[in-house]
């Protein structure tokens, strides 16, 4: 087992990253202080790891929570059967909930545990490799609303997150790219070395190789540590995790939630970043063309839906969380390895990027 922290000062908290870790029942309650545990999964992930859990908690009162399967459940409602749950349970504020599954699981749970009696305590275990390299890591928690992805919602770190490798054994392939999607995000926003580290193992990577698939998690995790630490309510650097991200959350609205996967989206996103950048000569046509071979070689999707023209792209583009003052920001790219946050590129060149959609 790996452990990397994020460092928070008194709220730094473990990344623990190995194998068989869901039965190691010193790890799971090492870091509750709490007599109720409320575990919170879905009904795809309940089947195959909720009773593993519950046995490691079982010197706790643990109750569990299984919510529906799906992106087009991350909304108030899921939210509230989780506070009906824990009030029904007589829950109190000094108990623990534990997010069992993805990252709708993770983003639910973790805005539960932000608000529940004005905030508990709550863990993170996450079993797609999406949330395992990105949203069980740095606290962004919350719901989506029908006009706007994650528009509600609050910062609230975990306790520690628990990242069993194993769980990956169950996942299918095409949510493993969509995690795939993630990890090459590091890459182009930060460590050029690892994006050239993933051209030469994304066979290895997609094959499920389990050394190649830990390095992968703990390196992603180490980057995204080290700028969570810096910058925890996104004032600055944590705003270049959202490469991609603004073309992507159009595209999960547009399209209808669950449609298109988070790193499906984040994958053409990044891909339209990375084509504007050019477009402005801030990037190579090379680099472009990296970018794109990458994405294809890890199973993404690199075109956006057909049925988006620019319009609505720039409607949905406009409630992105990124904008201040009614100026719209992107993250674009000046090199692999090295973004920017900016309100200053071309209108017309983003047209021309947008355009490829229609
Ligand atoms: P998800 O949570 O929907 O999980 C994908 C699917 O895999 C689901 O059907 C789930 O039930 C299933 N699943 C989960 N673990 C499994 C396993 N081990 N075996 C078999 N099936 C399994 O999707 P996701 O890609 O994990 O997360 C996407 C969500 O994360 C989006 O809502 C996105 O906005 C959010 N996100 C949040 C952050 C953040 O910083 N908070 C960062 C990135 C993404
Ligand atoms: N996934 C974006 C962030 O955590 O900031």
């Amino acid at each position: 087992m790996k452990t990397l922290t994020v460092e928070l000062g008194s709220r730094s908290y473990p990344i623990h990253v190995g194998q068989q870790l869901l039965g190691n029942a010193e790890l799971l309650t090492r870091h509750i202080r709490s007599r109720q545990v409320m575990v919170v999964t879905n009904d795809t992930i309940a089947p195959l790891y909720l009773e593993n859990v519950r046995q490691q908690l079982s010197d706790f009162d643990t109750a569990s929570v299984i919510l529906p399967d799906g992106e087009q459940y991350k909304n108030l409602d899921t939210l509230n059967t989780i506070f009906t749950a824990l009030l029904e349970q007589r829950f109190n504020r000094d108990c623990t909930l534990v997010a069992l599954g993805g990252g709708v699981v993770g983003d639910i749970t973790g805005f539960a545990a932000a608000s529940y009696q004005r905030g508990v305590a709550f863990l993170q275990i996450p079993t797609t490799l999406l949330a395992q390299v990105d949203s069980s890591v740095g606290g962004k928690t919350g719901v989506n609303h029908p006009l706007g992805k994650n528009m509600i919602g609050a910062f609230h770190q975990p306790g520690c997150v628990v990242i069993d490798t194993d769980t990956l054994d169950t996942l299918d392939d095409r949510q493993l790219s969509a995690g795939l999607a993630e990890v090459i995000k590091y890459g182009l926003i930060r460590d050029a070395g690892f994006f050239d580290w993933l051209e030469a193992n994304m066979a290895a990577l997609r094959a499920r190789d389990k050394q190649v698939l830990a390095y992968a998690i703990e390196h992603s995790c180490s980057i995204k540590a080290e700028i969570v630490a810096a910058d925890e309510r996104e004032s600055g650097q944590r705003a270049l995790l959202n490469l991609g991200h603004t073309f992507g959350h159009a595209i999960e609205t547009g399209t209808g939630y669950g449609n298109w996967l988070h790193g499906e989206a984040v994958a053409t996103g990044m891909l339209m970043a990375a084509d504007l950048s050019a477009r402005h000569g801030w990037l190579s046509a090379d680099m472009v063309q990296r970018t794109k071979h990458l994405l294809q070689q890890a199973g993404l999707p690199i075109s956006p839906p057909a049925e988006m023209d620019e319009a609505q792209f720039m409607k949905l583009m406009a409630i992105d969380k990124k904008v201040v003052d009614g100026e719209l920001r992107l993250v674009l790219l000046k090199a692999i390895g090295d973004a920017i946050v900016t309100g200053d590129f071309r209108a017309e060149l983003l047209g021309e990027t947008l355009g490829l959609a229609s």
